[in-house]
């Protein structure tokens, strides 16, 4: 599942953006995902007698998270500072997490799910995992087209796969789209994620839809074919390797390039986030994280 966006680079202009981009700004995240916990807090004290009188210290809400960034914390921490409400915190890969929640099944003590990639977060409603919840303040702060029909989940964050190039190492004006990557001038210079990556994925079921399943499969048989090395773990290795010549080109999120230039992994990945160039294709393939109400969270509404 994917979501066209019209001019990516204006939402990669500033390298202050250096977590997801939020939707649509930082207040607001910070206000959806408050809603969110509210809302299985606040049916707990209706529904349940025993959570009338206790402190607000004593209460807590379980999130199983697929998001893997210190500023989720920092959000946890100041909601728990606001609202005397702790995060119980399960962080696991997105995969791990679903299947989890259907072998506990209606045991489950999850509250709120957070997952990343568009298709598994409606994958987990369609398989029942989330209830629906309304609230206008999430219907307001989340735009109609990132979030679910029928309510059982919400968009948090988009993140736009961009390809990060060496100019000492590649003509950084013949890679325009994806497709480029399957040029044979290029082999040996690309670099990528391993397969197994849901962003990846994504990225290939977006190019299905957006140019058909034959010129996928071209396009990735010549990207393949012009791998210089293994694949790599996570896209922050994919841009140290470009940055440092290993690689001329990758695809990664754009936000590991900016939170490398903003310095929050030190001062070596921003010297080496500023030796590439972000190039966006148009339209770029734009993902989302997203959250939703577990099926048995102690929520009744
Ligand atoms: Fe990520």
């Amino acid at each position: 599942m994917s979501i066209r966006i019209s001019n990516p680079n204006i939402v990669l202009s500033s390298c202050l953006v250096y977590i997801d981009i939020l939707i649509p700004s930082p207040d607001r995240l910070m206000n959806s995902i408050k809603r969110l916990f509210a809302s299985v807090i606040a049916s707990s004290l209706l529904f349940s007698s025993s959570y009338s009188h206790v402190k607000a210290s004593d209460r807590e809400v379980r999130v199983y998270s697929g998001r893997h960034y210190n500023t989720d914390k920092q959000i946890y921490k100041k909601f728990a500072e606001e609202t005397g409400i702790r995060i119980r915190l399960i962080e696991a890969t997105g995969i791990s997490l679903v299947e989890r929640l259907k072998r506990e099944g209606a045991n489950s003590k999850a509250d709120v799910i957070l997952l990343v990639d568009a298709a598994r977060i409606s994958n987990a409603a369609k398989s029942g995992l989330l209830q629906p919840y309304r609230s206008s303040e999430l219907e307001k702060n989340v735009p109609f087209e990132y979030r679910d029909p029928k309510s059982r989940w919400y968009a948090l964050t988009r993140r736009v796969r961009v390809m990060v190039a060496n100019p000492r190492k590649v003509d950084i004006n013949s890679i325009k789209d994806y497709a480029d990557l399957s040029n044979p001038s290029l082999e040996g210079l690309v670099c990528v994620r391993k397969r197994s990556s849901p962003y990846n994925q994504s990225l290939v079921a977006n190019q299905i839809v957006n140019r058909g399943e034959a010129k996928t499969k071209e396009w990735l048989k010549g990207m393949v074919s012009n791998i210089s090395q293994p694949f790599f773990p996570g896209d922050i290795g994919v841009i140290r390797a470009v940055a440092q010549g290993k690689c001329g080109v990758g695809i990664v999120n754009h936000y590991y390039v900016s939170r490398m230039l903003a310095g929050i992994n030190g001062s070596k990945d921003k010297r080496l986030a500023k030796k590439v160039k972000v190039l966006t294709p148009n339209p770029a393939h734009v993902n989302v994280s997203a959250g939703g109400i577990a099926k048995y969270a102690e929520n009744k509404e």
